[in-house]
């Protein structure tokens, strides 16, 4: 068994009588992304200041990287990377500058830290932009300039914090590339996030904060498989083939319009073999058979309790 990336055991934080961690118990594998998923207020970015050893906790076991937070805080900073929800970008000195700025701040020598910043600036396509002031930077080439100054110090543990919030969806998909390549690289990422889509495309396992709580915590379809909604949905072109599987399968809701028949299921492979069981046996055959398992944002909306949007119907 190797030392899990990041563990944590009955975190607690409060700001006076406000509580924001309630006892969050969690672990990320090494090489691994998790993604922290809660609306705005729920506690990530506290969770990522503890847990990235800029704020302390008031209760917890922690333990990054293999060293315990408490007791040695210096050991976990020498490993991890911080990208902040607010940019460390200067806006007043030039991408180039920057880097090396951090390059100094890591204890790189003149050389190696020239070295470094102009292989990452190239990494992150900021090559030509690099002599020119940050603050002419767009949002998107901001947030690669950020990720690059993360990535100075090689650290193998990296904390994302909203690592795309604000960005058009160019910009997006283009982190969540830089993110996936971080990870080939055997990085582990700890990020938070707002977004269903983001931790859905980029995360092994996600935990929904919610109430200084972990609601629900798993991969995206486990989370999905955890509220009801799933069904399989058997299709006919045949009326007459189709009445009789409506026979067969009593329990079936029937759409005799569409001549389609639905199963509730949660999706799992041992519920859909015994399905196509039933129907091999009752000598039933669809013409279309698609399972459809809740989205994330169903997992979301029912877990932290927000009054979800308008469904599609209701807009109409
Ligand atoms: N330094 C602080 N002092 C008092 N309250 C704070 C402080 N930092 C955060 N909070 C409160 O803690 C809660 C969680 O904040 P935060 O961790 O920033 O949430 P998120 O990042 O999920 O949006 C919020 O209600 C916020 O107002
Ligand atoms: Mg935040």
């Amino acid at each position: 068994m190797t030392t899990p990336a990041i563990a944590a055991n009955g975190l607690h934080k409060s700001y006076g009588d406000k509580t924001v961690l309630d006892g969050i118990d969690l672990t990320v594998p090494e090489g691994s992304v998790f993604a922290l998923l809660g609306p705005n207020g729920a506690g990530k970015t506290t969770a990522v200041k503890i847990l990235s050893t800029l704020i302390t906790a008031d209760a917890g076991e922690l333990r990054v990287a293999g060293h315990d937070l408490a007791a040695t805080p210096q050991a976990v900073r020498a490993a991890i990377g911080v990208t902040g929800q607010f940019s460390a970008v200067d806006g007043l000195i030039t991408g180039e500058e920057n880097m090396l700025l951090m390059a100094d701040l890591n204890h790189l020598s003149k050389k190696e830290g020239r070295r470094v910043t102009a292989e990452l600036l190239e990494r992150f396509d900021l090559t030509e932009a690099a002599k020119k002031p940050a603050s002419t930077y767009s949002g998107g080439m901001k947030r690669r300039l950020d990720i690059a100054m993360t990535l100075v110090g090689s650290p193998r543990i990296i904390f994302l914090d909203e690592p795309t919030t604000g960005l058009d969806p160019r910009s997006r998909h283009n982190m969540w590339q830089i993110i996936r390549e971080l990870v080939t690289g055997g990085v582990t990422v700890f990020l938070t996030t707002q977004y269903l889509e983001e931790a859905d495309q980029l995360a092994d396992r996600i935990a929904v904060l919610n109430n200084g709580r972990i609601a629900a915590e798993g991969t995206a379809e486990q989370l999905k498989r955890l509220i009801p909604g799933g069904h399989i949905r058997l299709r006919f072109s045949d009326p007459h083939a189709y009445r009789n599987a409506a026979a067969a399968l009593a329990d079936a809701a029937r759409d005799d319009e569409a001549l389609a028949l639905q199963l509730p299921s949660d999706g799992s492979q041992r519920e859909l073999r015994s399905i196509l069981d039933r129907l091999d046996s009752a000598g039933i055959e669809a013409d279309e058979l698609t399972v459809h398992t809740p989205d994330l944002d169903d997992v979301f909306f029912a877990l932290t309790a927000t009054v979800p949007a308008p469904s599609k119907e209701s807009v109409r």
